[in-house]
């Protein structure tokens, strides 16, 4: 690697897997800090610019809040806030960006477009969503894994439901932990062959299936998401015909004993999951979403190190 070019992250296996437990390991050094009390800034005077092309709840606060905590600053860039909604080109947005702030957190449709953010930043740029990949969400996936279940070994995981941007960063994340990972979509929503490949060159072996059962099957851990994300709002009717019966219900946790209950939310109660099951004590939903803001902070002061 070029010495001269920043770090980014545009997927999990931009990290290699010691790297990857490098950041799991500091999110959680940073998780206790919290909640010790302690000062970590970590990243004084430093600024994080948060361009937003798509909403977000948990990915903006967690990031801005984040940056505080490690004495840094977030800046919230809405595209139609800043000159790119008017047709500035991306390719200027980043180099301008670039010249002020020290990393760049990018939520954008097309994946190639945090792509050209890269190419053209002098900083690190970070992966805040597209529609191929949510590596951020993996990162505070996978901590919360490893709290739940004590470490990677011997734990499965059953993906059932949409093979969409979450399911792919954590088929790729599990590949780099050794997660045995099954993955329930129906036909036609599976993940991408290029994704599956990754994860096999990295010494993955995961489980596809069109059978919701057959994953759930004594899995340790079973993880959803929304049957439509975001810019596939028009797909409605044919994708609810098209999930039927990959709904994360009570009746197919019937199959899974003691399987904690995992998505990234925003959740579609009565869609994807059940509001019994994403409010009973399997859930570690609020967990996930709580570690977000650790995994970052972590990445964050890694790639700024
Ligand atoms: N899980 C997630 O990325 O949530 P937001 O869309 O609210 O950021
Ligand atoms: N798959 C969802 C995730 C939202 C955090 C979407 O892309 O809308």
């Amino acid at each position: 690697t070029d010495e001269t070019q920043p770090r980014h992250f545009l997927d999990v296996d931009d990290l290699t897997e010691e790297e990857l437990f490098t950041v799991l390991d500091r999110a959680t050094e940073y998780k206790r800090a919290v909640e010790a009390g302690e000062d970590h800034a970590d990243l004084p005077g430093q600024t994080l610019g948060m361009l937003f092309q798509k909403a977000s709840t948990r990915t903006r606060i967690s990031f801005e809040t984040g940056m505080t905590q490690l004495g840094g600053h977030a800046i919230f860039l809405g595209q139609d806030d800043i000159q790119l909604g008017r047709g500035e080109p991306l390719k200027d947005t980043s180099r301008a960006l670039s010249r002020y702030v020290d990393v760049v957190m990018a939520r954008v449709f097309k994946h190639e477009n945090v792509e050209v953010l890269a190419e053209y930043a002098d900083v690190p740029v970070v992966n805040g969503l597209t529609d191929d990949a949510h590596p951020c969400q993996t990162l505070a996936d996978l901590l919360t894994i490893r709290e739940q279940e004590g470490g990677f070994d011997e734990v499965s995981v059953a993906w059932i439901g949409d093979g969409n941007n979450v399911a792919q960063s954590f088929t790729i994340g599990a590949a780099l932990t050794d997660l045995d990972l099954t993955v329930a979509t129906p036909e036609g929503y599976e993940l991408d062959d290029a994704v599956l490949e990754r994860a096999r060159d990295l010494g993955g072996d995961p489980t596809t299936t069109h059978d919701p059962v057959e994953a759930a099957t004594d899995a340790d851990v079973i993880y959803t998401d929304v049957w439509i994300s975001m810019g596939q709002e028009d797909e409605r009717d044919v994708r609810m015909d098209d999930f039927e019966g990959f709904q994360i219900s009570s009746e197919l946790l019937e199959h899974a004993d003691d399987a904690s209950v995992m998505h990234c939310l925003p959740a579609h109660r009565g869609e994807e999951i059940t509001d019994e099951v994403i409010e009973s004590d399997r859930s570690i939903v609020f967990d996930q979403a709580e570690n977000r803001l650790h995994a970052q902070k972590a990445l964050l002061s890694w790639l700024l190190e």
